[in-house]
């Protein structure tokens, strides 16, 4: 079953009503239930504008888009905000917490929205910290936990709602190795025991050989796409030669993290 279906999706950013620039064009992509798909490109090919059409916050110019048998562009204003929070879960790179709450309030802010009760909130809370290992910190605020805990807290609140899709951008892009590796531990073991599926935007090498299958975009089109054998590690070199067959500024790529 297809989680996600785009057709043809184009966008073309126009500044000062007349410039135009196009940032995609033609990306046909379909992610299946329980996939872990990673997204690669050099810098500007595209790769946050198609996240942002994915997870509806922006709209495309040209073709289609079906999250779980939906086309988004359809709804109302009012029914996209709805089924942008039942279906969609988002990690970003800043991990966009809330400082004036506790994690425990930010993590589960998308139920309170949608009215659910105290008791049921805490009976989809308490398993999830604790897989997460951050139930001593629900009583903290943001500024008092770690880089990588708060992208754990991030991954929770993503996941309270029990999302058709997550998406990802940069994830690890604010992390030192260490906690980069956690969160992609903690992702993948997500897609596997909870059988989330996954969508992820990354430049890093390291995160990304943690999906199934990578989509490399450049100049705003689907480039190639390759898929992960039994092992991470040859996974990793593959990945490095995708790249430098995509070309693009990576400069900054580790080349002895996995
Ligand atoms: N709102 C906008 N208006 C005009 N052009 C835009 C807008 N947003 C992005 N672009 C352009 O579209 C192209 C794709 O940008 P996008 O942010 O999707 O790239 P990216 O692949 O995410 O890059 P990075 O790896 O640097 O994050 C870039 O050339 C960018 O300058
Ligand atoms: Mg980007």
């Amino acid at each position: 079953m297809s989680v996600l279906r785009a057709q043809g999706l184009g966008k073309l950013y126009s500044s000062k009503g007349s410039v135009v620039y196009q940032a995609l064009e033609d990306i046909n992509l379909h992610v299946e239930a329980g996939e872990f798909v990673g997204i690669m490109g050099p810098s500007g090919s595209g790769k946050t504008t198609l996240l942002n059409l994915l997870a509806t916050i922006d709209r495309p110019t040209s073709g289609q888009i079906e999250i779980n048998g939906v086309n988004p562009s359809k709804l109302s204003d009012k029914k996209l905000a709805l089924f942008r929070r039942r279906e969609l879960g988002f990690v970003f790179q800043d991990f966009n917490l809330l400082d004036t709450l506790s994690i425990k309030d930010n993590i589960i802010l998308p139920l309170v929205l949608e009215g659910m009760a105290p008791h049921l909130i805490e009976q989809r809370l308490n398993p999830l910290a604790e897989w997460l290992q951050i139930t001593k910190l629900l009583g903290k605020r943001t500024y008092e936990v770690s880089g990588g805990q708060k992208q754990r807290a991030a991954i929770a609140r993503a996941l309270i709602h029990e999302p058709s899709l997550v998406l990802a951008d940069e994830l690890t892009g604010n992390l030192d190795s260490k906690a980069a590796k956690d969160v992609m531990d903690t992702l993948k073991e997500m897609n596997e025991r909870l059988k989330a599926t996954v969508l992820m935007v990354t430049h890093d090498p390291f995160s990304a050989s943690y999906c199934q299958r990578i989509v490399f975009i450049k100049d705003g089109k689907l480039f190639s796409e390759i898929r992960r054998g039994s092992n991470r590690q040859a996974f990793f070199q593959q990945i490095l030669d995708a790249l430098s067959v995509l070309g693009g500024n990576y400069d900054d790529i580790p080349l002895t993290r996995a």
